[in-house]
């Protein structure tokens, strides 16, 4: 299977004024996160609000700039890329959003928005855009009468539909989906993970997947990456993770989803408050909530390393394997 896009130590800052005479706080949204992606994959990227999942994907899908780090997109640098290659590195990765009412222009006709990206990219006429159109729709499960609608004639479902109608017209290999599901119904949260296993089945696309809830990602993921205040705290095979979690962290998310976890009576609760990123606990960036934590967790941060099949970065991992 062919790599889609590396990721090597991504991380990303940014400055925070904090008035006239003092000099800007440095908030680090992303602290060093690596990853290898392949054709076919999902990499599901988990963790609390605010622990720098949006930031990672924006920088994936190539809408903000790193601030560190190496990117390799379709075995193209896509941090620093050659001139010649930039707007076919566009098209190899597109985005999704959670809101897709946000997203879709509420003055267009939908056959338009899906039309646009082929009008500003190929040279295909009028006739040959709207065919492509059509058949998108009914790719997505949608009737290709619907070009005519506009997008508040449609349910939240059917425009997330049509956002990746949309993301797919330029046959991109990757796609950034950040909480996809997050604003939908649960009935119709699973037809829409439903459609983007088939679109990645017959379409052989990559998926960086993000999502807060663990349940969805149970369905969808074939790796994950749990994040927490910027960094990767444990990375590897779904099955792995999930069945064993090595990081006290992916322990505690786990045991706080019902539908995945163990039960109640094991539940661990995250004791303490999530530090600012702005102010982030020397050593282990967990060591402040971390139910295991020792001396060293408070002095060193743990850098990921291989155990049991997986990544984790924690000091004290042995003792769960
Ligand atoms: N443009 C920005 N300017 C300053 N801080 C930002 C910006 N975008 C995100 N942040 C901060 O970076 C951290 C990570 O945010 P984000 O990537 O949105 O997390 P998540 O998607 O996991 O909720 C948060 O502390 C957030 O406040
Ligand atoms: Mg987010």
């Amino acid at each position: 299977m062919s790599v889609v896009v590396e990721a090597h130590d991504l991380r990303r800052v940014y400055p925070i004024r904090r008035g006239l005479l003092r000099a800007p706080a440095q908030l680090q949204a992303v602290g060093g996160v690596s990853f290898s992606l392949q054709a076919g994959q999902t990499l599901a990227v988990v963790g609390e609000s605010g622990c720098g999942k949006s930031t990672l994907a924006r920088m994936v899908a190539l809408i903000e700039k790193p601030s560190a780090g190496r990117l390799v997109l379709d075995d193209t640098d896509a941090v620093q890329p050659p001139a010649s290659e930039r707007r076919r590195l566009r098209q190899t990765v597109q985005l999704v959003f959670q809101n897709p009412y946000g997203s879709l222009n509420p003055r267009k006709r939908i056959g338009t928005v899906l039309e646009d990206p082929l009008a500003i990219n190929t040279a295909l006429d009028k006739t040959e855009r709207a065919r492509r159109a059509s058949e998108m729709l009914a790719r997505v499960g949608l009737r290709p009468e619907y070009a005519n609608r506009y997008p508040h004639m449609f349910s939240g479902g059917q425009r997330q539909r049509i956002a990746i109608a949309r993301a797919l017209m330029l046959s991109p290999k990757l796609l950034v989906a950040d909480e996809p599901v997050s604003a939908l119904d649960v009935s119709i949260q699973a037809q829409v993970l439903n459609l983007l296993a088939d679109l990645q089945a017959e379409l052989g696309l990559a998926y960086l997947f993000i999502s807060h809830d663990l349940a969805v990602v149970r369905h969808i993921a074939h790796d994950v990456l749990v994040m927490y205040l910027g960094h990767a705290v444990e990375q590897g095979p779904k099955a792995r993770v999930f069945a064993r979690p090595l990081h006290p962290y992916t322990q505690a998310l786990l045991a706080s989803t019902p539908a995945v976890g163990t039960p109640p009576a094991q539940r661990i609760v995250l004791k303490g408050e999530l530090p600012s990123p702005l102010n982030p606990p020397p050593g282990c960036v967990f060591s402040t909530r971390c139910a295991y934590a020792v001396a060293r967790c408070r002095e060193e941060r743990p850098l990921p390393r291989l155990l049991d099949a997986r990544q984790v970065a924690c000091h004290e991992a042995e003792r769960f394997v």
